[in-house]
């Protein structure tokens, strides 16, 4: 036995930890605790959400983008990438294939374009919740005034993803250029989170000069934030970025920090992401063992897939959303769970 059943037991009861003591669960780190705790973060999603996975359609709707983050494929100054942005009715379409599946929830995903007007883009939100009353729609475009949030929310969109990618302001600046900060995008979570959002936060495991103590202060962070919702992967590195030489993050650090998520949010939504997919080809299926409970399947016209890379090696660019959808439910039915058709709102939510 390893050293830390100890703080492992205290996370499940007490649901959080001291700083120092997340710190320790990474430096302590070894094979037989991790499964210890892999196996109470699987029951403890078990015992919230049986073997039911919620699948969300990502519409990767445009690559431009006025930002330039280090990691980033899509960021402004990759000049090799291949700029496109899909048009409403591109976009309607993509959603119409998705609820033939049988999906509930389309997540409109996107660079920081500026070309969408709010008027435009709400009038895109109204027409998709028109067409499909019973479908949830999740945004995620990025840092907005919290008028424009909050006419995103008043045009029905239900929820939004923002990851903090990293909550010390240091690191946040090694990451990022000097525009942006991490002021601003705590700012931003408060107010999606005021207005009526279910909100996303989360961040990148292993992302370059990333420290456990910077990573025990993302867990500090999302306690006291207390997201609906926390997406994490794998930093991975793009060829075109400053970061091209930068080391991959750990897969067995990702699969870890599900399931202190898990203990640490029993009832979160939490998916198993296209990142985890890419450093491991069953890392979905070890996602959702460490309690991850979503998936989100590309809706993703075809021809564009390979020009929203936002690291290299991304998996499921090739194929047609139906294929896509097709290999996600065989994969979730195979490790036992089932791919539910519905909204999957977080317990805690009602539209205000
Ligand atoms: N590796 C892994 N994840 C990345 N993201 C952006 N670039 C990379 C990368 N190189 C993540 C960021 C962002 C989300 C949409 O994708 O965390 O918030």
């Amino acid at each position: 036995m390893g050293t830390l059943r100890p703080l492992i037991d205290k996370l499940q009861v007490e649901r959080t930890l001291t700083h120092d003591e997340f710190v320790r669960m990474f430096t302590e780190r070894n094979p037989e605790d991790s499964e210890y705790m892999r196996a109470l973060a699987q029951e403890t999603a078990v015992a919230n959400y049986g073997h039911d996975i919620y699948l969300r359609g990502l519409i990767e709707f445009t690559n431009y983008c006025r930002n330039d983050c280090l990691y980033c494929g899509i960021r402004r100054s990759n000049d090799k990438a291949e700029r496109y942005r899909l048009t409403t009715e591109e976009i309607l379409e993509c959603c119409d294939i998705g609820y033939g599946f049988g999906l509930r929830t389309f997540v409109l995903q996107g660079g920081e374009d500026m070309t969408y007007k709010d008027d435009d883009f709400c009038e895109l939100i109204r027409q998709i919740k028109k067409q499909h009353p019973d479908c949830a729609v999740t945004l995620s475009v990025g840092e907005r005034s919290r008028e424009t949030y909050e006419k995103y929310y008043e045009a029905g969109a239900d929820r939004y993803l923002l990851r903090h990618e990293t909550s010390s302001p240091e690191h946040y600046a090694m990451l990022h250029p000097a525009e942006l900060t991490i002021e601003n995008r705590k700012r931003c979570l408060r107010d999606l989170k005021d207005i009526g959002f279910q909100i996303g936060a989360g961040f990148m495991v292993g992302s370059p000069y990333q420290t456990y103590d910077y990573l025990a202060e993302d867990f500090e962070y999302l306690r006291e934030l207390d997201p609906h919702m926390i997406g994490i992967g794998p930093f991975i590195h793009h060829k075109d970025t400053p970061f091209r030489d930068m080391p991959d993050g750990s897969y067995e650090e990702t699969l870890y920090c599900l399931a202190i998520l898990r203990l640490m949010f029993p009832r979160v939504l939490l998916p198993a992401t296209t990142a985890l997919g890419t450093i491991n080809p069953l890392g979905r299926e070890e996602g959702i063992r460490h309690g991850a409970n979503v998936i989100m399947p590309s809706l993703s016209p075809k021809d564009v897939r390979q020009k929203y890379l936002l690291y290299d090696g991304k998996i499921c660019t090739g194929e047609e959303a139906a294929e896509c959808h097709a290999c996600l439910e065989g994969r979730i039915a195979r490790i036992g769970y089932r791919a539910v058709s519905s909204r999957g709102d977080h317990a805690d939510w009602v539209r205000k």
